[in-house]
């Protein structure tokens, strides 16, 4: 696979030479007898830092397909959250079950939970996807935000119109807002966590005095090349517009995009290469310190979504209690495993799985790890490998669905992991 590097950057990419325009991005007659199509990701005057556009040089402009209908499919994927009261208990659920019954990526589709809406354009959507088919003559676009798709198991091949990634677990895709794609499961089952950005675009945080290195290094997220099929036949195109589904007959591939430049595109990256940072003498720092990507909203520093892993690191603090502390915080935090185990549960938590701690809800390390740690030999360093875990952290409550709770696999005595905490206190 060839990929461009470099976040946000400015790309040019053509899979046939002379295709892009030089100089201007209309011309009046666009070379190959193609279509010239801008695609916009911000508002046309925001700030240059945050301007997102692309030009699409394509077969068919994207205008062209047959009138919307609601769609039919995909009914556990939608933006109904907090259809009900919402809970203040901590939540925790088994890995969604693969289906039995051909599914491709947009039809096993399970919305979780989520804040915001569409209409505001802020919150998020939290999906689980479980597959076992590609999408066959169906193309998706989301209307309503950015996906950030984190695939568990499986590798996903993404064919966008801008060309295409291939995904596999411990790595990230993002999809921009209204991009059409095709997904395509080389390994067959496949199963993972999306999440939809309805508010400002995922950008890399800024690094305060950690410096101009660390965290997420911007040329590790790769662009895809211009890839395109030049496909006729009777397809089908299903948009995500204000919460629900609608779907259009196609009569060609809309991945048709033979040469496209700008900033605005599908982008990938490997969560291995992100360079932990933590504490070299006492306590351990917020896990804001964990932070890969941040949708920002209007008040500074409290981001709209927060994107953030807990990957393999050294424990060396010492007269320090290492796993994650007892916390409650005004965030709201969504957790799933990618890989291996998470260090402040010892079991229950399994790859695939999630977990919800909402708004003050108290939660930390179940009680074997609060007493493993409590007696740990300080004098070694601790190393936790093999493990892959992520969060998605919102400034607003985050609503469970109805479907997510009364779900077969939501654990109902999660909160059992805590009954065994026992009392310590001698006065
Ligand atoms: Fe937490």
């Amino acid at each position: 696979m060839e990929y461009q590097s470099g976040f946000g950057n400015s790309f040019e990419t053509q899979a046939m030479a002379g295709t892009l325009p030089v100089g201007r991005n209309s011309p009046q007659r666009v070379a190959h007898g193609l279509y010239a199509e801008q695609l916009t990701g911000t508002a046309f005057t925001a700030p240059r830092g945050e301007n997102r556009r692309s030009w699409l040089y394509r077969i068919r402009p994207a205008a062209m397909h047959g009138s919307f209908t609601p769609f039919a499919g995909a009914r556990s994927f939608h933006n109904d959250f907090g259809d009900g009261p919402v809970t203040p208990e901590q939540l925790r659920w088994d890995p969604l079950p693969l289906p039995q019954a051909p599914t491709d990526f947009v039809d096993g589709l399970f919305t979780m939970a989520g804040n915001g809406s569409a209409a505001a354009m802020q919150g998020i959507g939290i999906h689980l996807y479980a597959a076992n088919k590609s999408m066959a003559g169906r193309f998706f676009y989301d209307a309503d935000g950015e996906l950030l798709i984190v695939p568990q198991q499986g590798r996903l091949r993404i064919a966008t119109e801008l060309g295409v990634l291939e995904v596999e677990p411990q790595e990230i895709a993002i999809l921009p807002r209204g991009v059409r794609f095709r997904v395509e499961l080389p390994d067959g089952a496949a199963r993972g966590y999306v999440c939809e950005n309805f508010g400002a675009q995922l950008r890399l945080p800024d690094l305060g005095p950690i410096g101009s290195n660390g965290l997420a290094a911007a040329r590790d997220f790769l662009y895809p090349v211009a890839a395109y099929e030049d496909l006729e036949g009777d397809f089908e195109l299903v948009a995500k517009f204000q919460g629900h589904l609608w779907r259009a007959d196609i009569g060609h591939s809309p991945l048709d995009v033979v040469g496209w430049h700008g900033n605005y595109a599908p982008c990938k990256y490997d969560l291995r290469r992100f360079n932990t940072i933590g504490s070299i003498s006492h306590d351990h720092p917020d896990p804001s310190i964990f932070l890969v990507l941040t949708s920002p909203s209007d008040t500074p520093g409290v981001g709209n979504l927060d994107f953030a892993i807990f990957p393999p690191r050294w424990l060396v603090a010492q007269d320090t209690f290492r796993p994650p502390w007892f916390h409650r915080n005004i965030a709201s935090e969504f957790m799933g495993l990618v890989y291996g185990a998470y260090d402040a549960k010892a079991e229950g938590f399994a790859p695939g799985g999630a977990s919800l701690h909402n708004c003050m809800t108290g939660h930390g390390p179940d009680a074997a790890t609060f007493e493993k740690a409590s007696h740990a030999d300080l004098s070694k360093p601790d190393v936790i490998a093999d493990t892959m875990a992520i969060m998605f952290e919102t400034r607003a409550v985050i609503r469970t669905t109805r479907q997510a709770l009364e779900a077969a696999h939501r654990q109902r005595d999660y909160q059992a992991c805590w009954a065994d905490l026992r009392r310590h206190f001698a006065p």
